[in-house]
């Protein structure tokens, strides 16, 4: 187990655009361990890579129904609205009402490197448009 440094609002990394990861090796599954521990740590529902410096397109969500790990995730559907507060653990103590899609389906690859597709409702959809933001340098803000 390690933490890592969650980056601040106001740090350069988390207004880039993030790379597609290649390999699916241990040295990608030590990433994934530390993410989710730093996200556990930090009493988050999702971290995305860069928030912890590391410009790939690598995201962790639980919203308490258990960890999702997703790899080069990109959003293939969506329908329905959502208003409601979200916050970051890069602003921390800011929260915002920020309209999303109700129903969000994500491709992505897993862990071993093998395609999945999840569609999440509520909370689940929201984690994952706020993870995915992340990814291509949107942070929460952006949308109020
Ligand atoms: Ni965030």
């Amino acid at each position: 187990m390690a933490l890592r440094n969650i980056v601040k609002l106001g740090d350069d990394v988390l207004r880039k655009v993030c790379r597609t990861q290649m390999t699916f090796d241990e040295k990608l599954w030590t990433l994934l361990d530390d993410m989710a521990d730093t996200m556990y740590k930090a009493e988050g529902v999702g971290l995305a890579a860069p928030q912890i410096g590391i410009l790939r397109r690598i995201c962790v969500i639980d919203i308490g129904e258990g960890l999702i790990e997703l790899i080069n995730p990109v959003i293939v559907k969506t329908s329905g609205k959502q208003v409601g507060s979200e916050g970051c653990l890069s602003l921390p103590g800011r929260f915002e009402e920020v309209q999303r899609p109700f129903k969000v389906t994500v491709r992505a690859q897993n862990r071993k490197g093998e395609n999945i597709e999840l569609t999440g409702e509520g909370l689940l959809a929201r984690a994952f448009c706020h993870e995915i933001d992340h990814l291509d340098g949107k942070l929460f803000i952006d949308r109020i």
